[in-house]
């Protein structure tokens, strides 16, 4: 096969589109680095040249944003461990396979997601002294009653949104960023995960006075762990909307396929390409399908055997867990326990 330009085209055309969120593949590959020195950014997979210039100009940030990509990885395979489509692909970062290239709504979540969570991490990295650029999030002017006073450390959310933004959404800024449609839709489930994050932030409180009274409360803002954002998420995926690109004026917009005279909102997922059903292995499309997946007899949800397994049956199999059981507490101080076998069945989709 000739190596020639509309081959290459297709490959420049798909690697413009992954490159959004390649850096989710960062790892400290070449073990524990001090992060003191700019060629460090170098050893890094999956950036793009405007990420290596923040990445060079903000060496301190890189173990929060390594740590970003990792969580990132781990509550999008928590949220989705019931569904047809479980985020494993996403390990494969920096190779993204095209269920996360296609402007698919699996990808729409999986952006929000990461923007979330390096905006997340750099606001509690504030927070804990771990960075030296920044510190406790600010404190808000009213005093709610006079058995409350701000206080503690509050997460830094405007130096997350700031920093995270930053990073997150350089790739779709760079010159040589993909199609304009892609370019948008990626940008905005960014801001869709970034808004998700800013409404979770709450006041949280720890009570003083004589013997847990409460008489005197100390609070700080503080933002909800990343796994209650992603589930937040997760239900403005299941709620996305598909979107086309028009002229709006001189400008061009992303806007409902359905209802095309508004412009997409600010909470809302949207993405471009319908996604296959995930029931079969078609690696083509991106879907590993459901084969030997576990599903749940009982369940009525995504993970029942039928909607898992596409109604294609499942095969039982038992299994025997060994528990401790029957547990005796010995004055003073230890517990002795027997060991009991039980049986449990396991659905397996076929
Ligand atoms: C960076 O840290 C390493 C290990 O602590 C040290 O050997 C190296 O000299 C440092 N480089 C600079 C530029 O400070
Ligand atoms: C996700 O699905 C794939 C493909 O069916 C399977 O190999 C993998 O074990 C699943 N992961 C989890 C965490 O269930």
């Amino acid at each position: 096969m000739a190596w020639g330009g509309p081959v290459a085209a297709v490959f420049l055309c798909l690697w413009q589109l992954s490159a959004g969120i390649q850096w989710l593949g960062l790892q400290e590959s070449s073990g524990p680095v001090a992060w003191n020195e700019s060629q460090h950014c170098r050893l890094l997979n999956g950036l793009v040249p405007e990420q290596i210039q923040l990445c060079r100009r903000n060496l301190e940030l890189m173990p929060t944003i390594i740590r970003a990509a990792q969580e990132t990885k781990a509550s999008c395979q928590g949220s989705f461990a019931d569904m047809r489509w479980n985020c494993s692909s996403i390990e494969q970062a920096p190779n993204l396979s095209p269920d996360l290239l296609k402007g698919t709504r699996e990808s729409a979540f999986v952006y929000a997601l990461a923007a979330a969570a390096v905006s997340h991490s750099i606001a509690r990295s504030c927070a804990s002294g771990e960075l030296p650029t920044c510190s406790c999030g600010t404190v808000p002017d009213d005093i709610p009653d006079s058995s409350f006073r701000w206080g503690g450390c509050g997460d830094n959310l405007h130096y997350g949104l700031q920093m995270g933004s930053a990073f997150t959404d350089a790739p779709m800024k760079s010159r040589k960023a993909g199609m304009q449609a892609s370019k948008l839709m990626n940008l905005h489930n960014n801001a869709v995960g970034r808004q998700a994050l800013v409404d979770s932030l709450e006041t949280k409180c720890k009570c003083h006075g004589i013997s847990g009274s409460c008489s005197v409360k100390t609070c700080w803002k503080g933002l909800q762990d990343l796994g209650t954002i992603a589930q937040e998420l997760k239900v403005k995926y299941l709620g996305a909307i598909k979107v086309i690109l028009r002229h709006m004026g001189l400008r061009k917009q992303l806007v409902p396929k359905e209802l095309d005279m508004r412009p997409v909102r600010e909470v809302e997922l949207v993405y471009l390409s319908s996604s296959p059903d995930y029931c079969t292995k078609n690696p083509k499309v991106g879907s590993q399908g459901t084969q030997d997946r576990q599903c749940r007899k009982s369940s009525v949800g995504s993970d029942s055997c039928n909607l898992m397994c596409c109604g294609r049956g499942y095969n039982t199999y038992t299994q025997i867990l060994l528990e401790r059981c029957q547990c005796k507490y010995h004055w003073c101080c230890y517990v002795t326990c027997k060991k009991c076998e039980r049986t449990v069945e396991r659905y397996v989709c076929k």
